[in-house]
């Protein structure tokens, strides 16, 4: 067998690459600051590509991304992977999340320290053969307030280690809990603007997104208190590099402390000139620990999902169907078959899908919302994506590259939940809408894990969704059931079950499993029984 190809395109700690080569069927190639032209040329020869956050991953580069299948970023940073590309061609993009947390944290207090006490001004001079002690007369962190925009990984951690200054710290993070703030003793402000305006020091540990690209402008600054500090070790693009310039210059802000730039190395930046900026090389992961971390945590994550094992981390595909609780595998079965009956059975452009879980055991399923929404949708609605799409595109559709098909076609999606359903104990539901019509479908499982449809629209059904069936709709009168039955044993074809529901208006829907195929000969005979609405054959 060929061996697996993994191109390693940054320096990543040696510990990393000892796990990758220990593997007998994988060759490893190390190209450390390759440019992206040369890239864009080899990229398509390997199976897996490590990076940090040099290599850019975008669209352009992944035009010719032929056997590739893993993007593995060592580090947490993904807004140089063109993920939702790269969800497109199915190709995994994984980071390792937790690696270099206590690293980028450690040096968040050390830039904020440095800051306020003017250090790297102060031993610069004292080097220089000064020794002017008034000159750095500095700020103390006891008793000020540590505003802290993002409360993660890294932002809890600094807030652990702030409350030991005596430090009052606030949050802003619209995607998190409140306890999760209160139980490390945080107060989780309403909104940014609070937080600005009563901050000594503003610390940034969002990701790069649409969302936070120039969060913190003129506008944000001139909001935060006169002579505070504000500190950047997330990424450059979140401040507003030249409005910061201003504040620094006019002492609006005491000082800034950066790791990050908006473009690295920064060139020709008018922030390096000034003397109350304290400034690092985009280190903030940069210790023994934190860099081994990464480098071990990616090189395992790789080999697993190369060798067909499970992986974490995975960020363009969130869950992984056979670790999800079984409970939760037979409602995506079912999920995925009740998106495809609908796309068998509704007419029209589909404008809209509704994805509402009742019942207890979904409590937790909406928690996982974060800035890129699009990733985080239920595996429930994921799958009723695929099971949809699959049957109306000719494109292969997985349940990574799901959402992002939708996304093309201008799916709007909703996913709500509710506690309680007056006949199951748990329910879901998903209702489409197209240009022409809206239909309602909804599926349970019962003790006996079978997965069901047991709502199509306004009729109570019972039918597993397995195999071939005849679907028919028609008017609630005498003969019409006996005539598709007739139709059905003229063409040797077998009933293994029968459906049936009738509703106050007239109308009946029927869902006969059969055990042949159907042929459209035989469609196009039931459909000319008088009294028969529509009818479809529908395949699960
Ligand atoms: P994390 O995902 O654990 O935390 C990010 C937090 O930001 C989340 O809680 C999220 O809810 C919040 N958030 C997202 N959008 C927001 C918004 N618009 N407003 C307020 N909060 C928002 O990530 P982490 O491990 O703490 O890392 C944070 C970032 O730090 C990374 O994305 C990376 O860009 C950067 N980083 C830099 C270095 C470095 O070397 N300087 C090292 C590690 C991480
Ligand atoms: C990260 O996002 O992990 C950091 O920016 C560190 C890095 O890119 O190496």
């Amino acid at each position: 067998m060929d061996k697996f190809k993994i191109l390693i395109t940054d320096h990543i700690s040696e510990e990393g690459i000892k796990i990758l080569e220990s593997s007998k069927d994988v060759d490893v190639c190390i190209k450390s600051g390759i440019e992206a032209s040369e890239l864009k040329g080899i990229i398509g020869d390997y199976d897996a590509i490590i990076t940090r956050s040099r290599t850019e991953i975008t669209k352009d580069i992944l035009a010719n991304s032929g056997r590739l299948k893993i993007i593995g970023r060592a580090g947490v940073g993904l807004d140089n992977v063109d993920i939702e590309e790269a969800s497109r061609k199915n190709i995994i993009v994984m980071n390792a999340p937790t690696g270099n947390t206590i690293a980028a944290t450690e040096l968040t207090i050390a830039l904020i320290l440095s800051a306020a006490r003017k250090i790297p001004e102060a031993v610069n001079s004292v080097k220089k053969g000064e020794w002017d002690r008034k000159r750095f007369l500095g700020i103390q962190l006891y008793e000020k307030t540590l505003g802290i925009i993002g409360l993660g990984r890294i932002g809890s951690n600094l807030a652990i280690r702030a409350r030991s200054f005596g430090m009052k710290i606030v949050a802003y993070d619209p995607y998190i809990k409140k306890e999760n703030a209160t139980s490390i003793g945080v107060t989780l402000l309403e909104n940014l603007e609070e937080l600005l305006s009563i901050s000594d020091v503003v610390t940034i540990h969002t990701p790069l997104t649409n969302d936070t690209i120039n969060m913190i402008t003129k506008t944000e600054i001139n909001k935060m208190k006169d002579g505070a500090i504000l500190v950047n070790c997330a990424r450059g693009k979140i401040i507003n590099e030249d409005d910061l310039c201003e504040a620094l210059v006019n002492k609006k802000l005491y000082a800034a402390a950066l790791d990050v730039f908006s473009k690295e190395p920064p060139k020709n930046n008018r922030l390096l000139e000034l003397e109350n900026v304290v400034t690092t090389p985009h280190i903030g992961a940069n210790t023994y620990e934190g860099q081994k971390g990464v480098a071990v945590i990616i090189a395992e994550q790789v080999l697993n999902a190369l060798h067909g094992k499970a992986y974490a981390n995975a960020v363009n595909l969130p869950f992984i169907k056979s670790l999800l609780p079984k409970i939760f595998q037979l409602y995506f079965e079912l999920a995925e078959k009740m998106g495809k009956l609908m796309a068998q059975i509704i007419r029209g452009r589909i404008d809209e899908i509704r994805v509402k879980c009742v019942g207890k055991i979904f409590e937790e399923e909406l928690d996982s919302q974060s800035d890129n929404h699009l990733l985080n949708y239920m595996p429930l609605t994921i799958a009723s994506l695929k099971g949809f799409l699959e049957v109306i595109m000719t494109e292969s559709v997985t349940y990574m590259n799901a959402p992002f098909f939708a996304k093309d076609r201008g799916i709007t999606i909703y996913e709500t939940k509710a506690d309680k359903h007056e006949r199951f104990t748990d329910i879901i539901f998903l209702l489409f809408k197209t240009d022409k019509e809206e239909k309602l479908v909804g599926g349970t499982v019962l003790n006996d894990e079978i997965p069901r449809i047991v709502v199509f629209d306004k009729f109570n059904l019972d039918i597993v969704p397995y195999g071939t069936y005849l679907y028919f709709r028609n008017y609630d009168r005498p003969g019409v059931i006996g005539s598709v039955g007739t139709i059905l044993g003229k063409n040797n074809i077998n009933i293994a079950g029968f459906g049936l529901s009738r509703e106050k208006s007239g109308q009946a829907v029927a869902f006969v499993s059969v055990d042949n195929k159907l042929t459209n000969g035989v469609l196009e005979e039931i459909l000319n029984i008088d009294g028969i609405i529509e009818a479809k054959i529908i395949e699960f």
